[in-house]
């Protein structure tokens, strides 16, 4: 039988948190870490999926329903599922996964998985294979419904949307995606640091912002805050609503900005929405750490040009953008001043956009 394999990368979303799930916009790249699967169709009942990162095999039934598995072959299972309900039949057979994607690191590991599942599974069934959105979709849906995080749809967008050296502009009310170039040119280097911070709570706050978000937008007589007037903030008596609120329109609108920016390649412009959403997220949405501001602070006292927290928060990685010079100060440096200050000792490396989802 014919054997798949299908790559699906990590992402970093430039700017833009918290604005998917209230159909606002977003700047992510596809990173060129990323989740390899190899799909052997065998034609039996079950898909069994091995990982490199894994020691426990885990045996996905094509009948699964959600809570039939757990643990990390709940992604998958997720996939077979959602597949299965939109009445795409896959074949039985054995899937092997390897990623160099981080865990935890605020890099979207599980979208990286969720994506190359699809692609693969979906070129193994019968029929036509769906388009990247409705793709992107579908697994939204498996990490929703079957894994149980109330996840928007950036992540798995941007792993299969995403072009080599380009940011993807996303409308998340539209769906429009739009690619803007984004090399960063010579003098320019974006770092991901990932603060290798167990993540706490993050569930729990991440479904808590989405529900005051939905609040906030009922309170306004609004669909989604998307539809938010930039002052209309100021009109909510519940002040969490209101900076909530006040994070997610603001966002927005820096995403636009910040588009625009990178297409006249005006880095400082770009670099000074970086500080902006940062400030945001740590002082209205509150979705920010000691140690991820720390290095946020610290990556501009070195020479960023701009530093912010990517990702849905409480902990993962913080993405700084930083002349060539002042990217190898930080490289050097800053691992050893956040561990003087007693927290984990990060990680930083530099990225470049990569390619989306792509079969092999
Ligand atoms: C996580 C979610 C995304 C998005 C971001 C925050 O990555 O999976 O859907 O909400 O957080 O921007």
């Amino acid at each position: 039988m014919t054997v798949i394999g299908a790559f699906a990368p990590g992402r970093v979303n430039l700017i833009g948190e918290h604005t998917d799930y209230n159909l606002g916009f977003a700047l992510p790249i596809a990173l060129e870490l990323g989740t390899t699967v190899t799909f052997t169709p065998d034609g039996s009942a079950a898909i069994t999926a091995v990982s490199d990162s894994e020691t426990a095999s885990s045996v996905i039934p094509l009948t699964t329903a959600p809570g039939g598995v757990t643990g990390w072959g709940a992604y998958v299972a997720g996939c077979v599922w959602v597949l299965g309900e939109a009445g795409i039949a896959v074949p039985g057979g054995r899937l092997e996964v390897s990623s160099d994607v981080p865990v935890g690191a605020g890099l979207s590991s599980s979208a990286a998985l969720e994506c190359a599942v699809l692609l693969a599974l979906t070129s193994a069934a019968d029929g036509p294979v769906p388009d990247r959105i409705a793709l992107a979709k579908l697994a939204q849906r498996a990490e929703n419904h079957y894994v149980g995080a109330p996840t928007g749809l950036l992540d798995q967008l941007a792993s299969l949307c995403a072009e080599p050296d380009a940011a993807l502009l996303v409308d998340f009310q539209s769906l429009d995606l739009t690619t803007v170039p984004a090399d960063f040119g010579d003098c320019y280097r974006l770092l991901v640091i990932d603060s290798r911070a167990p993540h706490r709570h993050a569930d729990g706050e991440y479904a808590a912002r989405r529900s005051v978000c939905a609040a906030a937008a009922a309170e306004l007589g609004l669909d989604s805050l998307r539809d938010a007037a930039p002052d209309d903030w100021r009109r909510l008596v519940d002040p969490v609503q209101a900076a909530r609120a006040r994070h997610v329109i603001t966002e927005n609108a820096r995403v636009v900005d910040a588009a625009d920016a990178l297409r006249a390649s005006d880095y400082a412009r770009f670099g000074a929405l970086m500080n902006a959403s940062h400030i945001s997220m740590r002082d209205d949405f509150a979705i920010t750490t000691d140690q991820i501001d720390l290095i946020a602070c610290t990556a501009a006292a070195m020479g960023a040009i701009g530093a912010r927290m990517t990702g849905g928060g409480f902990g993962g990685s913080v993405i700084a953008l930083a002349s060539a010079e002042a990217a190898e100060r930080i490289i050097a440096d800053l691992p050893t001043a956040v561990v003087d200050a007693r927290f984990n000792e990060p990680t930083v490396r530099a990225v470049r956009p990569g390619a989306g989802a792509h079969l092999l």
